[in-house]
């Protein structure tokens, strides 16, 4: 596939262009990629792994294959590999995810061109940090760029889900009505089904819940 030099020669060059211990500042492209790796594929087993145990370097040789199992694509890219096994550290002793960098919008509006950044290329799985909530009612609503199913997780620093659920979309559309309990900082989580973007994403707080029931309702 046409996109996969691109990959490793950017890698590549990042590579080269930072010393190691720029490698692993959040601020670091490459370091975001593998984050939101971690964060849908590997997260489906290490989410909240809160062992407060350091994996050693021996335990990442020994992981390489695992590693490579569950991601192929990190197959002679041992700085990916490298970058997932720390992310997983920091899981581990921090019970954390890993920080990222990543300003959220003014009106909760994101758009396709940051959307994309939170994204693993091949299956589109997105990790989006969305902020803080403070409790009340939202509604989220995805548009992506073609109907597809997909599964929405919303979930607190605290991995508590808000939001752990399938979805249709309509017109490429999905709303997800949601009450946050808790006030923290939330992430959205999103796996199509089949390979399809997230062109828009918009968290909303919804005003007038009665309002809404009565339309419901009707
Ligand atoms: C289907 C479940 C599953 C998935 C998905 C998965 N793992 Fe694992 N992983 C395990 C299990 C089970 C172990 C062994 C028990 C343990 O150490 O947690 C393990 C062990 C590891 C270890 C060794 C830890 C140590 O201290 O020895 C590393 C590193 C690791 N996984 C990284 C990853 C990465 C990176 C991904 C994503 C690319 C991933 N895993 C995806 C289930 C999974």
């Amino acid at each position: 596939m046409k996109w996969q030099p691109v990959i490793s020669y950017g890698a590549l060059l990042s590579l080269l262009l930072l010393t190691p211990s720029a490698a692993f500042s959040t601020g670091n492209k490459a370091f975001t990629e593998s984050v939101i790796i971690f964060n849908t594929i590997c997260a489906k087993c290490h989410e909240a792994q809160c062992s407060g145990r350091l994996s050693f370097d021996e335990a990442f040789e020994k992981s390489t294959s695992h590693i490579l199992r569950h991601y192929g694509q990190a197959s002679g890219k041992q700085w990916l590999q490298k970058e997932l096994f720390d992310v997983l550290n920091h899981m581990k002793i921090k019970c954390a995810y890993y920080p990222m960098r990543a300003p959220v919008p003014l009106k909760r509006v994101w758009g396709k061109d940051i959307l994309d950044k939170f994204s693993t290329l091949m299956e589109r799985n997105y990790f989006i940090p969305v902020g803080k909530l403070a409790p009340g009612p939202y509604r989220i609503e995805l548009e992506l760029e073609k109907d597809v199913k997909v599964t929405v997780h919303l979930i607190s620093a605290e991995f508590e889900m808000a939001v752990e659920d399938c979805f249709q979309s309509s017109n490429r559309r999905i709303d997800i009505p949601v009450f946050i309990k808790e006030s923290g900082d939330y992430y959205l989580r999103m796996y199509p089904r089949e390979t399809a973007k997230l062109v828009r994403l918009s968290i909303k707080p919804q005003e007038s819940k009665t309002q809404q029931n009565k339309k419901s309702a009707e």
